[in-house]
């Protein structure tokens, strides 16, 4: 009853901001993400009868503050009726900064618990129950170019294009370190109720979701890119516009988005996106990748560099 996963956290470039049922955890809007290669969470569970209750090791040390979310998750694929797990976290990146860890935390944790269940439940249902414990853990069950779709019921996942299809890097400049000051679910609801521009936000998501696909599927850079700031420059605004506001960045990830565009301004295939957090992400070319990343290391106040390849979804690994 032992079973290892890993999976990678998605960037999303049309974002999810905003939930239709908080009790079930369903996006308010569909989003299109990107999975990566070269950050990964491998997540052992291990199901055993003398614990008396859930055990959870991230990083090394025990954690209690993760503990209720992931036991709740465990229960969703195994019942609430089971034996405790042992569950043991690594990331080989920062977590809590804004870097998608809890996407391909909860995605490999349900394709490790499923495994060592012995269940075999088909990927669209893991995506499904990884959606309930974090919206964006829904796409890391997939890889390359995402698409998640709102469906009467429930969320549909479609692999819009696969990582090998059109490799892109991802070049991440990290601008603070920590957690950040408000998590997305408590945020989302405050741009809810307080922002005047949620409901134009929720409004418009169709069309950038329509332009992504049409960009994706044309292996348009230009029309993505344009495309994916605008939609990631109108969520902070939902964000900016609430009460109380919530700014995420910083004046180095301001003083990044500068540098993308002057190498944007030089002809370089690359733009930007920032999710909830400090952190800048370049999306370009892997020809380009080089000078992207010596230019954002050369930004004032980036702290440090990670980049990556597109990558696949979550996938049981062997026991390490
Ligand atoms: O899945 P959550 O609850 O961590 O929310 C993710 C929200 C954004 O990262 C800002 C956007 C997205 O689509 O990933």
């Amino acid at each position: 009853m032992r079973a290892t996963a890993t999976a990678q956290p998605n960037i999303a470039l049309i974002k999810y901001w905003g939930k239709r049922d908080s009790l079930r955890n369903l996006p308010a809007v569909g989003s299109i993400s990107i999975t990566l290669a070269d950050l990964a969470t491998t997540m052992c569970v291990e199901f055993d009868a003398a614990l008396a209750n859930d055990v959870l090791t991230i990083n090394g040390s025990e954690n209690e503050a993760m503990l209720a979310r992931v036991s709740r998750c465990i229960d969703s694929v195994a019942g609430e009726d089971r034996k405790a797990a042992r569950v043991s976290s690594n990331s080989n990146f920062p977590i809590a900064a804004g870097l998608a860890s809890s996407a391909s935390a909860f995605a490999a944790l349900l394709v490790a618990a499923d495994a060592a269940l012995g269940k075999k439940d088909a990927r669209s249902v893991l995506a499904s129950l990884a959606g309930r414990a974090s919206g964006s853990a829904a796409r890391s069950l997939y890889g390359g170019f995402v698409e998640l779709r709102n469906t009467a019921a429930d969320i549909e996942l479609v692999e819009l294009c696969a990582a090998p299809d059109w490799p892109l890097e991802v070049v991440v400049a990290i601008t603070a370190l920590g957690p950040k000051a408000v998590g997305s679910t408590e945020a989302m609801e405050i741009s809810r109720k307080t922002s005047p521009f949620y409901s134009r936000w929720i409004e418009q998501q169709a069309q950038d979701l329509d332009e992504a696909r049409a960009a994706i599927a044309a292996r348009d850079f230009a029309r993505l890119a344009a495309v994916a700031e605008h939609n990631c420059l109108k969520m902070h605004s939902v964000m900016w516009g609430s009460r109380p506001p919530m700014i995420y960045w910083n004046s180095a990830t301001l003083a990044c988005m500068q540098t993308v565009r002057e190498l944007q301004s030089q002809g370089v295939a690359v733009f930007f996106t920032i999710d909830a957090g400090p952190q800048l992400k370049a999306v370009c070319e892997p020809a380009d990748e080089a000078r992207v990343r010596d230019a954002l290391e050369n930004t004032t106040g980036v702290e440090d560099i990670l980049s990556s390849g597109l990558g696949e979804g979550a996938k049981r690994i062997a026991d390490e």
